[in-house]
């Protein structure tokens, strides 16, 4: 299953209807080319002063089996039951301190905002992306001896399309359910809190 498009309440850009976070996945690996253009993508976020805060560590599974497991390792037991056959996680990441060494208090939207440009160019390639908080960042910090300054926020399964049937019944059920959201008058104000746009 590839094609899972929001059900919007107003017509939008195809790109960003379609993305979506699917959990079957194929074993097949991901090009090289594919994996740079996906953190391309991602370089090419903005950032607050252009600080460009986000690091990438990328575990491709054909590449090196060793660090793909350890960082494997670091996801909940859920996160392990739909990732056995994904072949590249993605560790999203980020310096926390500006240069001059005082807290960036954007640097999680930098980070998220060049995370959400990398599964954008995912999807744009016809490959699979799904971001996770369900793994063990203090676990990820020892295996992979971060520097202090320096935060694990999410990782990104990446792979391509396998097939649901191989899923679990329940979460077979949960791939084919429709997508859903907040209604836009309940995120979007006017001129002041809650007050209808
Ligand atoms: C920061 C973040 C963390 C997430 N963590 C998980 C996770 O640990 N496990 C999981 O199965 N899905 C996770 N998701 C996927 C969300 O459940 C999914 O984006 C949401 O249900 C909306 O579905 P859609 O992306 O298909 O539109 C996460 C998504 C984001 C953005």
């Amino acid at each position: 299953m590839t094609n899972k498009p929001a059900p919007t309440e107003v017509a939008i850009h195809e790109l960003i209807a379609g993305r979506w976070s699917p959990r079957a996945y194929s074993s097949e690996p991901v090009s090289r080319d594919n994996l740079r253009s996906v953190l391309e993508a991602a370089r090419w976020a903005p950032s607050s002063y252009n600080a460009q805060p986000w690091r990438f560590v990328v575990f491709d599974r054909s590449v090196d089996e060793v660090s793909f497991k350890q960082a494997f390792a670091t996801l909940v037991p859920f996160n392990q039951g739909w990732n056995a056959q994904v072949p590249v996680l993605i560790a999203v990441t980020t310096h926390t301190l500006t240069s001059k060494g005082e807290v960036n208090r954007c640097a999680p939207y930098d980070a998220g905002a060049a995370a959400m440009a990398l599964v954008l160019q995912a999807h744009a390639l016809g490959l699979a992306a799904h971001q996770m908080s369900g793994f063990d960042p203090n676990a990820f910090r020892a295996a992979f001896q971060l520097p202090k300054d320096v935060e694990v926020i999410a990782m990104i399964a990446l792979g391509h399309y396998g097939e649901v049937d191989k899923l679990d019944p329940v979460l077979r059920e949960r791939e084919k359910s429709a997508r859903q959201r907040l209604p836009l008058a309940d995120i979007a104000y006017g001129g002041g809190w809650k007050k209808a746009f």
